[in-house]
């Protein structure tokens, strides 16, 4: 489960926010192909979204820019110990540690996705629809048709 941060229509694009020292970042330097599931409740959506991740580490260009626009609280999420370690929880009522936000900056990642393909589905009582889309390198329409849900 990761947050959507920025979604580009014109290139297909979305992008999300890691801590690099999380497996993820290692896995998705042995394979950056990915799928992305989506759904909307509102609208009834399920969105599978396949195609290739670029990985933006700290220092890059992308990642100071997206580090740059995030709020203190959020920068505060990429301090303390690596994902998926243990931890014990504080005792309840004392202070947390303060810590540095920069301590975090180190470890902040921006993952870039592109689309290739689209698999829409709509959930209705009756009539459920499914379309599938396929994008060129550039993010262009390249083939879109109904199919059966
Ligand atoms: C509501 C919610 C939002 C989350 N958002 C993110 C996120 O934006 N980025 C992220 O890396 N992990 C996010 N996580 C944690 C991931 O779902 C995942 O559990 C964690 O990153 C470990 O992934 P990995 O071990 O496959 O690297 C979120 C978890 C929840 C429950």
């Amino acid at each position: 489960m990761v947050v959507l941060r920025a979604a580009d229509r014109a290139t297909r694009s979305l992008e999300f926010h890691t801590d690099t020292r999380s497996p993820k970042w290692l896995e998705l330097s042995a394979n950056p192909q990915v799928t992305v599931l989506g759904f909307c409740p509102q609208a009834r959506l399920q969105l599978r979204l396949q195609g290739t991740v670029e990985r933006h580490g700290p220092g890059s260009e992308s990642a100071e820019a997206a580090w740059e626009k995030l709020p203190n609280r959020t920068r505060m999420t990429y301090t303390g110990g690596p994902p998926g370690d243990e931890c014990a929880f504080e005792t309840m009522g004392e202070l947390p540690e303060p810590r540095d936000e920069a301590e975090g900056k180190a470890r902040f990642g921006v993952l870039s996705f592109r689309a290739r393909t689209l698999d829409w589905f709509q959930l209705r009582q009756q009539d459920n629809r499914r379309a599938l889309f396929s994008y060129d390198e550039i993010g262009a329409l390249s083939n879109s048709r109904w199919v059966n849900p």
